[in-house]
Formats: structure tokens, sequence, C-alpha cells
């Protein structure tokens, strides 16, 4: 009886793990529980890796081995992995936040490749099932890993070109062919327990060597600003080697999260390339980032610069402003400085609404933890479908840091490569002042149209600065009418 102590323990903290894993996932479904959803993950993990301590108590024989050296290495890997971790996180700036995803997300993946080596290095995973399913993790948890580290190095700068050779897709297709081929020469090797040319244990070398080359030939030739759609791809994989793996090893907290982290990767992807209108497909085997520029000439009027104190005072006597947060705010760090001027609209009596678009910035979700972070009440913040009727009514649309999310091209011009893409309809505004510190296109590389429009101008800088010239012109009109 006292035996089943361990083993119903262990039961009982990946039952409370994997709840804690989905309730964490439920709240980080809106803004105002994200961070305790997440807090709340992180408790479920913290009880996962608690109970693994426990297979030393008579649940798992192969666990007793050198079990003092085991223990002590365990506990320095944690305090090295969550020391680091908690480091990193602490000082990681909000925009390289997709470079510390991909990061995380190639662990996870080599942890499941890590996992798998155990097994097939171990002879512990016995019959045809079994060995194919801790294959299939394998190979998905190495090339998770190798991809996601040349995903970091891009968007960390690291790689600046995307590696391009003739011929690229078929040399894909033939390491993919060749890793595949070896995965069959080692379950064949595992199955019959004859070697082939080589002893197993090299074959299975040689398939992770393989599989690792693969991520990296896959991702290369992908454009950096691509990027954080790969990464959601690679986490969808990662999530599904871990799966497989916590399949082979027997162990519900492991298949769960796994599947979890599949199925949020999956969906993730799926939604930000349709609000981005491509297919992943067109991601992955297209170029999208390097799209050929278009002619500065093909659009008609000139670029209106004003001075940020005109604009200020302008939005400081309208009635209704929507303000569209992009990736320039996050560059610039301004989201601070923007609520304290949205204060000062509002404290004028001037109604203000922000508009969020689905792929604004450079990761999902990024305009509204800039906003959160900022202290910007959520009922202040409108998604997309909610106020893009509003632009024809607002007297100023202040667009801050963002391009292609409010591109009319995307509406109308067919060879545009954003053509389809849902934008913000700023162009509909009675007054549209856009804060950028150049002529610099975004994203997709392409110039905007609604820069030229008669009810546009410019106001040129970095998103901080003109926000305190933007302040300093609302004070300095309060100051003016006291004396
Ligand atoms: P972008 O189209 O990238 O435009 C950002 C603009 O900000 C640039 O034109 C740049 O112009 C300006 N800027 C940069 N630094 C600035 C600073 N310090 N101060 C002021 N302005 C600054 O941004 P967006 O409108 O947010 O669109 C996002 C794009 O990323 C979309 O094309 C989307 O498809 C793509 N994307 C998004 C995601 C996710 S999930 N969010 C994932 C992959 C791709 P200057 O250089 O002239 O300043």
């Amino acid at each position: 009886m006292l035996a089943l102590i361990p083993q119903l323990t262990i039961g009982l903290a990946d039952l409370a793990a994997a709840f804690l894993f989905l309730f964490g996932l439920q709240r980080m479904s809106s803004p105002a529980t994200a961070s305790s959803g997440i807090f709340v993950a992180g408790l479920g993990m913290v009880a996962a890796v608690l109970a693994s301590f426990l297979y030393v108590f008579s649940v798992e024989a192969a666990a007793r081995p050198h079990l003092g050296i085991n223990i002590v290495l365990a506990l320095v890997a944690l305090a090295l992995g969550g020391g680091a971790a908690w480091w990193s996180g602490k000082r990681v700036a909000m925009t390289a936040m997709p470079q510390m995803v991909a990061l995380y997300n190639g662990m996870g993946g080599g942890a499941a490749g890590a996992i798998a080596a155990v097994e097939l290095l171990g002879g512990k995973a016995h019959g045809a099932t079994a060995l194919l399913v801790t294959l299939l993790g394998a190979l998905i948890g190495a090339v998770s890993l190798s991809g996601s580290l040349i995903a970091w190095a891009k968007l960390d700068g690291a790689i600046k070109k995307p590696l391009r050779i003739k011929g690229q897709q078929a040399i894909n297709a033939a390491a993919m062919a060749a890793t595949l081929a070896i995965g069959g020469c080692v379950l064949f090797a595992a199955l019959t327990g004859s070697p082939l040319l080589l002893a197993t244990s090299t074959w299975i070398y040689i398939f992770f060597g393989c599989a690792l080359v693969f991520g990296i030939l896959m991702t290369l030739p992908i454009g950096g600003a691509d990027m954080p759609v790969v990464i959601s791809i690679y986490n969808a994989l990662t999530g599904l080697a871990v799966g497989l793996e916590g399949f082979v090893l027997q162990n519900p907290a492991l298949m769960i999260a796994g599947m979890v982290v599949g199925a949020a990767g999956l969906l993730l992807t799926l939604l930000m390339a349709k609000a981005m209108n491509r297919s992943v497909a067109n991601v992955v085997f297209t170029n999208f980032g390097d799209a050929p520029k278009q002619a500065q000439s093909a659009i008609a009027g000139s670029l209106r610069p004003v001075e940020a104190s005109d604009a200020g005072i302008a939005m400081r006597y309208a009635a209704k402003v929507i303000i569209v947060p992009g990736y320039g705010l996050a560059a610039a760090q301004a989201q601070q400085k923007l609520y304290e001027f949205v204060k000062l609209l509002q404290a004028a009596g001037v109604l203000v609404k922000f508009a969020i678009h689905p792929v604004a910035g450079r990761m999902p979700g990024q305009m509204d933890v800039l906003l959160a972070e900022a202290g910007v009440p959520y009922d202040m913040i409108f998604q997309l479908d909610d106020i893009n009727a509003d632009f024809a009514t607002t007297d100023v649309a202040l667009v801050i840091g963002a391009n292609d999310v409010v591109n009319p091209a995307a509406r109308t011009d067919k060879a545009s490569p954003i053509y389809g893409m849902p934008i913000l309809n700023v162009d509909q505004a009675r007054q549209v002042y856009v804060v950028k510190r150049g002529e610099g296109t975004g994203y997709a590389g392409i110039q905007n149209a609604l820069f030229y429009g008669d009810n546009c101008n410019m106001v040129y800088g970095d998103a901080q600065a003109v926000l305190t010239k933007m302040i300093e012109a609302v004070r300095g009109l309060g100051a003016a009418a006291a004396a």
C-alpha cells in the first residue's frame, strides 16, 4: 500500500499540472487576466517538475541507478536553466520578445529530441509503434531545435540575409527523404536486432544529424521578416514532439502540455496567416519579406510634414481621436509617453480610442501588451472588426509607428504583396497624422498611399521625441489659458 503513495502522488500532480496548464491558457485569452494566466501555467510546470523527482521511489526502476548523482545533476540543471531564464526574462526588451520565444521554443524541441535520443540509444522503445512514435518525436524535435535557432539568429540580426541557392527546394526535399530513409534504417535495425552495415547507435546519430541539418536548410531561405510565423509553426511542431515523447514515456503531463502547445501553435499560425491574407505554404516557400519595392512614382501626391506641436494641438481640439499603434511604437518604447498624451486629451474632453490590428508589430498581441504595460484601460482598446466602422466619423486618426496595417493598397492594388489583407480604415478619418522617423517602409517593404492622401500629414521623428513635443504643446495651451 505504502509503495503506491508515490505513484498516486505523481498521478495527482500530473492531473493538477494539466488543469493548471489549461486554466492558465484560458486566462491568457484576455489581456486583463493574461499575466495571472502565465503565473498559473507556471505553477503547473512546477508541479510537473517536482512530481518527476518522485519516480525514484520504486515507481521506475530505471530512475534508481546512480540516484545521488542523478538528483544532483537534475538540481544543477534546474538551477542553471531556471536562473538563466529568470535573468534573461527580466532584462529582455519588448521588441526582442520574438527572438526570445524562438530560443525557448528551440529548447523545447531539443528537450523532446533528447528524450527520444535516450529512449532510442538505451534501447528502451520496444515494438514498431513505440519505435515509430519515438522516431517521429525525435525528427520533429530536432527539426524544431535547429530551425528555431536559425529563426533566433535571423531575428537577432546574427544572420542578416536569407541564404538561398539554386534548387533549394529540391535540396530540402532530398534532405527530408534522406532523413526519413535513415529513420527507416534505425527502425529496421532496432526491430530485427541485426545492424544494417552500421551499428544501430551510429544510424541513430546520423538520423539526428540529418534532422538537424534539415531544420537548418528549411529555415535559412525564409526572409527574416517572416520569422514570427515560422516560429509559430515550430511552436506547433515542438508541442507535437513533446506530446509524442509523453506518449512514449506514458507521462500524462507531458502528453497534455505537448498537445496544448501544439494546438495553440497551430491555431496561432493559422490566425497570423489569415490576418496577413497568406497561406502557411506561401510563408514557408516564398519570400514575402523581400517583395520588390514599389516605385515611389506609382503613388500620386506629395508628403506634407507638420510640426509635432501643431498635430498635438489639433488633437486637443478634436472631439474624437483614434490611435493606431504599430511596430515603431514598440521600437521606440514610447507607450508610456503615448498614454501620458492620451490622458491630457481626455482631460480636455476628447474621446480617445485605440485601434489594434491583429498583426500590428512583430508578434501576436504585441500592441495589447504594450498598451497594458503603459496602464491603458482595456475598455479603450478595440480590435479591427470592432472599430473599423468608427474611422468614418472620427476627427483625427493618429498613426504611430504603423505602416502596412493602414496601407489602402491592401484594398485596391491587386499587384501589392499585401493585397487582400484586412486593414484599419484610417484613410476614412477626417484628418490623419502619421508619426514615423522618415520615409522608411514597413515590414512588407512597400510605399503607402495613405501618407500621400489630402487628409494626411506626416510628423517626422522618433515616436518618443514626437510625443514629448505633443505633450509639451498641449500642456503649454493649459498654461497659457491659466495665465
Ligand atoms: P510596419 O509596417 O512594420 O511599419 C512600422 C513603421 O514604423 C515603419 O514604417 C517605420 O518607419 C516606423 N518606425 C520604426 N521605428 C520607429 C520609431 N522609433 N519611431 C517612429 N516610427 C518608427 O508595422 P505595422 O504597421 O505594425 O505592421 C506590422 C507588419 O508586420 C505587417 O506587415 C504584418 O503582416 C507583419 N508581421 C506581423 C506579425 C505579427 S504577429 N504582429 C508577424 C509577422 C509579420 P520609419 O523607418 O520611417 O520610422
